[in-house]
């Protein structure tokens, strides 16, 4: 990996990921999370913060090496304890059935197989467990769209993989999670980047 992917990426992700739009959206859909959680890209570990008393254990999953290392002075912070796992989420390094809630919150659209991530997550959630996303993605203006598919290869090159055109809820469904709360919309910020997909998704029972 490239000086700039290992060291300056994390730094400019972890300044990106804390503007006002965003920390709102973290504060109002994180503290959802219950019993022992997974969080999946867990990055910097801007959601620390906002886990409460409900949660038995975290669970802070990230493949960066150098993020786990920013997020350690938050996870001593936090309410609750945290583990780290160093691992990517397409091979998550948890039993089956073993979480009640996973969260993540921008990830989806940088993860290189976010199908094979979401089954991943389905495997290591309990039956009756649940799934809270904050996901930016395809947006339903067509104009928009088209910048989002135009500007997504140049994109995902210096944004570390990140794609700006991921279907969050379809690709949500697909990974067999069947979604019961979504709000879709802009936040402020630039519009390629600021349609969100915000919500709580289950198990579906016939998927799996
Ligand atoms: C834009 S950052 C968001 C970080 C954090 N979720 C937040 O809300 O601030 C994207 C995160 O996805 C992580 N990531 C990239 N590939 C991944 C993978 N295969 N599995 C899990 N996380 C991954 C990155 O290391 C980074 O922490």
């Amino acid at each position: 990996m490239s000086l700039y992917g290992r060291y300056l990426l994390p730094v400019l992700t972890d300044l990106a990921m804390r503007n006002e739009a965003v920390s709102a959206e973290r504060a109002r859909w994180v503290p959802l999370a219950a019993g022992v959680v997974l969080e999946v890209g867990a990055g910097s570990g801007l959601n620390f913060a906002h886990y409460g008393s409900h949660v038995r254990k975290l669970y802070a999953l990230d493949p960066s090496a150098e993020l786990r290392r920013m997020a350690g002075p938050r996870a001593q912070r936090a309410r609750v304890p945290v583990e780290f796992l160093a691992a990517p989420a397409e091979a998550i390094p948890l039993p089956d059935a073993s979480v009640d809630t996973v969260v993540t919150t921008w990830t989806l659209c940088t993860i290189a197989d976010a199908g094979r991530a979401l089954h991943e997550m389905g495997r290591a959630l309990r039956g009756d467990g649940r799934l809270i996303f904050v996901e930016h993605g395809h947006s339903t203006d067509p104009r928009v769209a088209h910048w989002q598919d135009c500007l997504t290869p140049i994109w995902r090159r210096i944004a570390g993989g990140c794609h700006l055109n991921r279907p969050i809820d379809q690709l949500i469904e697909a990974g067999g999670f069947e979604i019961s709360e979504i709000e879709r919309g802009y936040v402020r910020g630039p519009r390629v980047g600021a349609y969100l997909y915000r919500g709580v998704a289950r198990l579906r029972a016939s998927g799996r």
